[in-house]
């Protein structure tokens, strides 16, 4: 089994921790040491699990460790992989649970977490970093970019492609080939008909501009 530490003990972290867990029930694959978490003292409890240190401890981990970013902020998880990058002993793994799609031509790049009941169509592109949260879709042809939030249940048809480090709302629904920019927020919700701009926040039926970067 592969050692690994989820980074971060909010909501998400510990939805992640659910997804190895449950993994490890079909085939055991990964060995969870603990959370890091740069807002809690070490030893606290998380559940039945601890925070073992936070990100200083952790870029100058000794030894080999597998690390999953457990939040959704796109920017901050960009700056982090920079830093815990430097260390050769991290690495991002994909981690892909059994219910999850996957088709065999979609590439999928290090980092990417691909939650269950998931689909990735044919030649659907997930570059590195990506959350894709359960019950969510990437349509053929998709580009998902760098370090980009996918939350529950979201529809990505085909050839949409989608910036770096943008964060799509739960249940939110794209139309096929539109652009989504760079750090863009698409509300939870939104039906999205027409391409979004870098730095933009949308949200409604039809999306509509709410916010201007
Ligand atoms: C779109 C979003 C980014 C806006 O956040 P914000 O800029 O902080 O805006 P606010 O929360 O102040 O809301 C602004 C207004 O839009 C409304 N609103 C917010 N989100 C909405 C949504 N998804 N659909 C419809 N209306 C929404 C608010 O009720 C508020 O209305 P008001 O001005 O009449 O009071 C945010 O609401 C959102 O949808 N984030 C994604 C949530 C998500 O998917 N979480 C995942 C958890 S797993």
């Amino acid at each position: 089994m592969q050692d690994i530490i989820i980074y971060g003990a909010g909501g998400l972290g510990r939805e992640i921790l659910f997804l190895i867990e449950n993994i490890n029930t079909q085939k055991p694959e990964w060995n969870f040491l603990g959370f890091v978490d740069d807002g809690k003292p070490v030893g606290a409890p998380i559940g039945m699990k601890k925070i073992i240190g936070g990100g200083s401890w952790l870029a100058s981990i000794d030894k080999p460790v597998a690390v999953v970013m457990g939040f959704a902020d796109s920017g901050a998880k960009a700056s982090l992989y920079d830093k815990l990058s430097l260390n050769k002993n991290i690495f991002f793994p994909v981690i892909k649970h059994p219910t999850a799609l996957i088709a065999s031509s979609s590439v999928l790049s290090e980092g990417v977490v691909v939650s269950a009941f998931c689909i990735v169509a044919p030649d659907a592109k997930i570059k590195q970093g990506v959350f894709l949260n359960w019950y969510s879709s990437v349509g053929h042809d998709s580009v998902l970019g760098d370090f980009c939030s996918v939350m529950p249940s979201v529809n990505l048809s085909g050839g949409v492609t989608v910036g770096d480090r943008t964060l799509i709302g739960v249940g939110a629904k794209i139309h096929q080939n539109l652009k989504i920019g760079s750090d863009a927020v698409v509300g939870m919700g939104s039906i999205v008909l027409s391409n979004v701009p870098d730095r933009c926040t949308v949200l409604g039926n039809p999306a509509i501009i709410i916010k201007k970067g």
